[in-house]
């Protein structure tokens, strides 16, 4: 049993700084941070374009960052959370460069080199040549070693929150007088289940992306701290809302996670086209190539059906090789690496799943439903992203929710005890999977349910049929569950079926299409304004 002050599940950039955050202020209290593979390994790590923050107040504003913002959520945001992330965004972004995070500057080295993505009016990314997450990663992992109060465990999988639940309290998702008292754990290297017991637990698990067939997200991204949350009857919010991103790169051979070029290539002058050369996105909206990343994705997707074809074409032939270069260094050998010069050939791409929207419903300080439990990063739904998250919100939501939370505990946490009396896990079933076929050819089923029927257009039949089919999965799993050895991959597939479930009855729930939800049978928007909780 290990006992620690503050629990924090995921080493991303959520959940790094908010151990910082609270580890600066409170060198008296223990954070332990729990990681299920290696501390760097996260979606964090991957993001490429960058981080937007109103930094040029000469030519930008707080409030064209909040229109885009809006703009882009399609009426579901929720304005205060905007306000909040646009305006405390610099200072945060801030803290990180003070902490060592370097992004690009121009070539004078006077200022920044901002760029410009999907939806944003302005130039207003900060970048670190198409690295980003790696340099934001590294930053928030060296700056956790100067504090000797984090401890950070690597191969510990969170499999499931405590509640009164484990005293033998009946629970209800209604009542929101749950109480976390920390999380069962599976250390890897030794296969034991550990109880870690906090006084204040901090979900940071990141996304899910790797619930659908083709994915931008790492193997980690398996919604595990979402499904935890919906098991220990927390609330969630717009799980229906998944963010397709238009440009993965078009591989055949089937890459898990396939390769992203990065929205920030279309804002540095890159053209969508067809195989024969031509611009459609004109048909679709006026900011063609640069629309919001929604109508992108749908576009793409339209124009491969129509045509009967797998991919679209990105070209970058007429812009400066050297520039082009020194922006997207690995997407430049990523494309080589496979035979297709940028500067020759246009870039062959497909929408591929990338963020979600939704997550474990949160407040304006991070705090979910469940007392003494907060969430932070990609696994939450603050109300900044409504229906379409705008690119390069993230890792900014996450940042300022960090210190959020950090200020709300912090006065707080002396109040909260060790919850004593907490039993060691019960393990359900103790023979060992002798079948682990059954896991891997569920979780590629799940995958394929999900990129046929809960894709970009959706319908009500294609959402039954997948309900359906999920159901069944859900029993089959349960039954390995309950009957032998937890492993990792079991957690992950059991984990990845909730999340499933989550996002089609959301998505059943919703009789309108509205930002990334699209639908066949409700084609228009609903005149009024619904949030789905679950
Ligand atoms: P992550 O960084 O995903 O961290 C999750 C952590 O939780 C990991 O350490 C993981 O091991 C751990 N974990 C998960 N489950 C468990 C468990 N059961 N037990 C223990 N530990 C667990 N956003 C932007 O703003 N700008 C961009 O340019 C950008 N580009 C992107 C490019 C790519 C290819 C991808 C995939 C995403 C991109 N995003 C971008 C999105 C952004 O990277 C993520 O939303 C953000 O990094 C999420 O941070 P996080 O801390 O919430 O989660
Ligand atoms: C990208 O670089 O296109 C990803 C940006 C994001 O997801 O915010």
């Amino acid at each position: 049993m290990i006992e620690t002050d503050v629990l924090i599940i995921g080493s991303g950039i959520g959940g790094l700084s908010t151990a910082i955050k609270i580890a600066e202020a409170r060198p008296d209290l223990s954070i332990t941070v729990l990681t299920k593979t290696i501390e760097g390994e996260s979606n964090t790590r991957y993001a490429q374009g960058g981080v937007a923050a109103v930094w040029d107040v000469e030519v930008d504003s707080y409030s064209k960052h909040k229109e885009d913002t809006l703009d882009a959520g399609d009426g579901l945001c929720d304005e205060n959370i905007v306000d909040i992330v646009v305006s405390e965004g610099p200072d945060r972004v801030q803290d990180i460069i003070d902490w060592g995070a370097r992004f690009d500057k121009k070539k004078d080295a006077s200022e920044y080199d901002l760029a410009r993505e999907g939806g944003h009016s302005e130039k207003r990314i900060l970048h670190y040549k198409d690295l980003t997450g790696w340099e934001m990663q590294r930053a928030v992992m060296a700056k956790t070693d100067e504090f000797p109060n984090i401890t950070i465990y690597e191969h510990y999988f969170a499999i499931d929150l405590i509640t009164q639940h484990h005293l033998g309290h009946s629970v209800t998702r209604l009542k929101q007088d749950i109480q976390c008292y920390g999380s069962y754990a599976l250390n890897k290297k030794n296969n034991v289940i550990e109880t870690i017991l906090a006084r204040v637990t901090v979900v940071a698990t990141g996304g899910a992306g790797q619930v659908y067939r083709a994915t931008t997200n790492p193997v980690i991204a398996s919604g595990d701290g979402i499904a935890m949350a919906y098991r220990a009857k927390g609330w969630t919010e717009n799980m229906e809302f998944v963010q397709f991103h238009p440009t993965s790169l078009y591989h055949p051979g089937g890459d898990n996670p396939v390769f992203l070029v990065s929205e920030a290539v279309r804002g540095f002058g890159g053209i969508l086209k067809t195989k024969e050369g031509e611009e459609f996105m004109q048909k679709y909206d006026e900011r063609k190539s640069l629309a919001p990343r929604d109508i992108v994705a749908r576009a793409i997707d339209n124009e491969m059906k129509i045509r009967g074809e797998d991919c679209m074409y990105l070209d970058c032939r007429h812009l400066n090789h050297e520039d082009f270069v020194a922006h997207f260094p690995t997407i430049y050998d990523k494309c080589k690496s496979i035979g297709i010069d940028p500067m020759k050939d246009m870039i062959p791409v497909a929408p591929a799943c990338h963020y979600m929207c939704g997550g474990i419903k949160v407040d304006d300080l991070g705090q979910t439903s469940i007392q003494r439990m907060y969430a932070v990063g990609e696994c939450t739904s603050t109300g900044l992203h409504g229906a379409n998250r705008l690119a390069s919100n993230s890792l900014l939501e996450a940042m300022v929710f960090a210190h959020r939370i950090a200020a709300d505990v912090l006065p707080k946490i002396d109040q909260w005890s060790i919850q004593k009396g907490i039993p060691d896990w019960n393990a359900g079933g103790t023979t060992d999977p002798k079948e682990m076929v059954l896991i891997t050819q569920s979780i590629k089923e799940l995958k394929e349910i999900m990129s046929s029927y809960v894709g970009i257009v959706r319908s009500n039949v294609r959402l039954k049929r997948a309900l359906d089919r999920l159901e069944l999965l859900y029993h089959e799993t349960e039954e390995i569950y309950n009957t032998t050895t937890i492993s990792p991959q079991l957690c992950e597939l059991r984990n990845l079926i909730t999340i499933a479930y989550l996002i089609t009855r959301s998505a059943r729930l919703r009789k309108e299409s509205r930002g990334l939800h699209y639908t066949t049978d409700y084609p228009e928007k609903a005149g009024f304004l619904q949030a789905n909780v679950i």
